[in-house]
């Protein structure tokens, strides 16, 4: 028997409020005129297992998952992507009709998609890129990096023992650079991404010299609030080409819309604007 339900889908955080994922969802239903919900989800840790499987039960057919539960629901996972593995969390479920849930993590395509999409000339295999942060974004955009064949990846973070353990996983291709050091690598970089969390409203500003970078470089931004960080800024003015955070956040949902509801969606000007309504 057909199953004519409307699809149901959300976020699960802890909290969830600041979510703009059901404005996209919302955006992408509408403009597609399908039938389907894309609802916010509070939920506790504690409760993450139970909702998890009671959600297919309730006509959900998947959801993203967000802060502090991506590690746990890849672990709570009966089935787990490569790139999911690889980066250790999870942001996209999808239930399956036995119940059983799909584990994916699309973060790194989102970074890669939004990077191509921004600065259609870089090229992975044009030399180094200059990563900051040793997060769970980083090991995102590692996963990406790597999967894309750049060259080399100059990794640095304040706690150098995170990138040291980054290097351990992600392997040959990393180079770890001291913090303080990172203004001297930064001339020879095709790219650079910044996946800390400063430059983040309320955050100290990354400061780092960008004058030796090449005009031809490419800045990228993993911050989206403000959308146009002193970093980029900085970035603009020496010439380069930049890249701002929120199309990471667009692109990295297309997998997940496409999967429950149907279509693939575009991310255009209006997807933008109707994420930061
Ligand atoms: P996420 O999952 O968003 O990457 P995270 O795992 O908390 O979040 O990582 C935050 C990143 O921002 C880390 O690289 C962190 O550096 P540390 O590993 O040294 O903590 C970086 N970060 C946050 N605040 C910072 C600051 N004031 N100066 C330098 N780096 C900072």
């Amino acid at each position: 028997m057909t199953d004519h339900r409307i699809p149901l889908a959300g976020v699960i955080g802890h909290p969830v409020a600041h979510s703009r994922s059901p404005k996209l969802h919302g955006h992408w239903l509408k403009t597609y005129g399908l039938a389907g919900h894309y609802i916010p989800m509070d939920v506790a840790p504690a409760d993450l297992e139970t909702v998890l499987h009671t959600l297919p039960k309730a006509g959900f057919v998947g959801a993203n998952v967000t802060v502090p539960h991506k590690e746990a629901a890849l672990r709570l996972a009966d089935h787990v992507s490569d790139r999911a593995s690889v980066i250790g969390a999870a942001n996209t479920l999808v239930f399956r009709e036995d119940g059983s849930i799909h584990a994916d993590n699309t973060d790194g395509y989102g970074f890669m998609a939004n990077l191509r999409a921004g600065a259609p000339d870089w090229n992975p295999a044009d030399g180094p890129a200059v990563v900051f942060g040793a997060g769970g974004a980083a090991r995102a955009v590692l996963q990406a990096l790597a999967e894309a064949g750049v060259p080399e990846i100059l990794l640095t973070n304040r706690t150098r023992t995170r990138a040291d353990h980054l290097k351990e996983e992600f392997g040959q291709r990393i180079t770890v650079v001291d913090w303080v050091q990172a203004g001297n690598v930064i001339e020879n970089a095709e790219l650079v991404v910044n996946t800390t969390s400063l430059g983040m409203q309320g955050q100290p500003e990354l400061r780092v010299p960008l004058d030796g970078l090449q005009p031809g470089a490419v800045v990228t931004d993993l911050v989206y609030a403000p959308l146009q960080t002193r970093l980029l800024q900085q970035a603009e003015e020496a010439g380069c080409t930049t890249v701002d955070g929120l199309g990471m956040l667009l692109h990295q949902a297309v997998p997940g819309f496409e999967r429950w509801f149907g279509v693939r969606p575009e991310v255009d000007a209006e997807t933008r604007a109707a994420a930061l309504a």
